[in-house]
C-alpha cells in the first residue's frame, strides 16, 4: 500500500476539515492550539511532506532552510501569504499554495460592518452601554455621519475591494479606487467606480479610506505618515488587510489630534500586540483580526487547503500555487 503523505497543521481548524486531513493524510495536528515557536516550525517542517501553517506562524528563511527535502508544499490556510518567505520557497523548489475567493464575501462584509461602525459611533456606544454609563437617549448623543453620499476610496482593488465595492454601493456611497492595474472599463461602469491614477490625490479627497491590498514588499507602510497627513480631518480608516500597510505610530498622532476623524481596524502590526495608545482612543474601533472569522468561510479554506495538497500529491499543480512576482 502506498504510503500516506505526511501533512503537518501549524493551528487548530476546523473538525470537519482535521476530520478530511486524517482520512486522506498522515496527519500531525495541533492539539492545543498554541502558536507554534520557530523551533517547533523548525520541527514540523523536518518531518512534513506538506506544511499547512496559518498568518500566526513565521515561515521564514531559517525555518524553510531548515526543512527535509520532503517538504515540498506549503497549503497556507488563508489568502494573505507576508508571513511566508516565497523566495526561499522557490529557492528551494517548495510550492506554495493558498485560500483566494472562498473569503471574500466575509472579509469585505466586515469592511462594510467597520465602515458603518467608525461612522456611526458604534464602538463607542457599546462601550458606553457596558460600563453603565448610559443615562437615557438625548437629542445629541453620539452623532455620527451618515455613510449614504459618501466618497470610500478602496486602496487595492482586487476581490475583496470590488466585493466592498458592491456593497458600498448598495449603502449609497460613491465609489473611488487605486489599483495597480486599473480595472477594465466593464467592471469599472459595473461598480460605478472611479479609478485614481493618483494614490495621493485620492487620500485627499475622500470621507473614508478602505485598505484592501495584500502585503507584499512594494505594498509595506503604503499608507506612511506623509499620507495620512493627506486625509481629510473628519475621514475615516479602515483596514482589513495587514497591519504592517499603514505607520501605526503616525495612525496614533493624527488620530489623537484630530487630524483624521476614526479608524477601525481588524488588523495590527505585530498581531496579537495591539499598539497600547490605540486602546485608549474613543474614535477607534478594534478587531481580533475576524475578517474571515465565519464558519462557511473557515470550512471552506480548509477544503481549498485539502484539493491543494491532494491535487500536489496526485503529481498536479496545486489549483491555488502561487507565482512568484519578480520586483
Ligand atoms: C487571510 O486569509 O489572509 C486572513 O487574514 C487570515 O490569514
Amino acid at each position: 500500500m502506498k504510503k500516506k503523505a505526511r501533512i503537518a497543521v501549524t493551528r487548530k481548524l476546523p473538525a470537519t476539515v482535521e476530520t478530511q486531513l486524517g482520512i486522506l493524510f498522515d496527519s500531525k495536528f495541533n492539539l492545543d492550539d498554541t502558536p507554534f515557536s520557530e523551533s517547533q516550525l523548525i520541527r514540523a517542517v523536518n518531518w512534513a511532506d506538506i506544511l499547512v501553517p496559518t498568518v500566526t506562524d513565521k515561515v521564514n528563511a531559517k525555518v524553510i532552510n531548515a526543512a527535509s527535502p520532503n517538504l515540498k508544499l506549503i497549503a497556507n490556510f488563508g489568502v494573505g501569504v507576508n508571513h511566508i518567505d516565497l523566495e526561499a520557497a522557490e529557492a528551494k523548489g517548495i510550492q506554495v499554495s493558498n485560500t483566494p475567493d472562498v473569503l471574500t464575501e466575509d472579509t469585505a462584509d466586515l469592511a462594510m460592518a467597520l465602515i458603518i461602525m467608525a461612522s456611526r459611533r458604534l464602538g463607542e456606544g457599546e462601550r458606553m452601554v457596558r460600563a453603565g454609563n448610559w443615562t437615557g437617549w438625548t437629542p445629541t448623543q453620539l452623532m455620527g455621519n451618515r455613510v449614504s453620499g459618501r466618497n470610500l476610496g478602496i486602496i487595492g482593488m482586487g476581490r475583496i475591494g470590488q466585493a466592498l465595492a458592491k456593497r458600498a454601493r448598495g449603502f449609497g456611497m460613491s465609489i473611488h479606487y487605486h489599483n495597480r492595474k486599473r480595472l477594465n472599463l466593464k467592471i469599472e461602469r459595473e461598480l460605478k467606480a472611479k479609478h485614481w491614477e493618483s494614490l495621493d490625490g485620492m487620500i485627499a479627497n475622500m470621507e473614508i479610506i478602505s485598505i484592501n491590498t495584500p502585503l507584499t514588499p512594494s505594498t509595506a507602510n503604503i499608507l506612511n505618515a506623509e499620507r495620512l497627513k493627506r486625509m481629510q480631518p473628519s475621514s475615516v480608516l479602515i483596514n482589513t488587510s495587514r497591519g504592517g500597510l499603514i505607520d501605526e505610530e503616525a495612525l496614533v498622532e493624527n488620530l489623537m489630534k484630530g487630524q483624521i476623524g476614526a479608524a477601525a481596524l481588524d488588523v495590527f502590526d505585530g498581531e496579537p500586540h495591539v499598539n497600547p495608545k490605540l486602546m485608549h482612543l474613543e474614535n477607534v474601533v478594534l478587531l481580533p483580526h475576524l475578517g474571515s472569522a465565519t464558519i462557511e468561510g473557515r470550512v471552506a479554506m480548509g477544503d481549498k487547503v485539502i484539493l491543494n495538497a491532494k491535487r500536489f500529491i496526485d503529481g498536479y499543480p496545486p489549483p491555488d500555487k502561487l507565482i512568484l512576482e519578480l520586483p
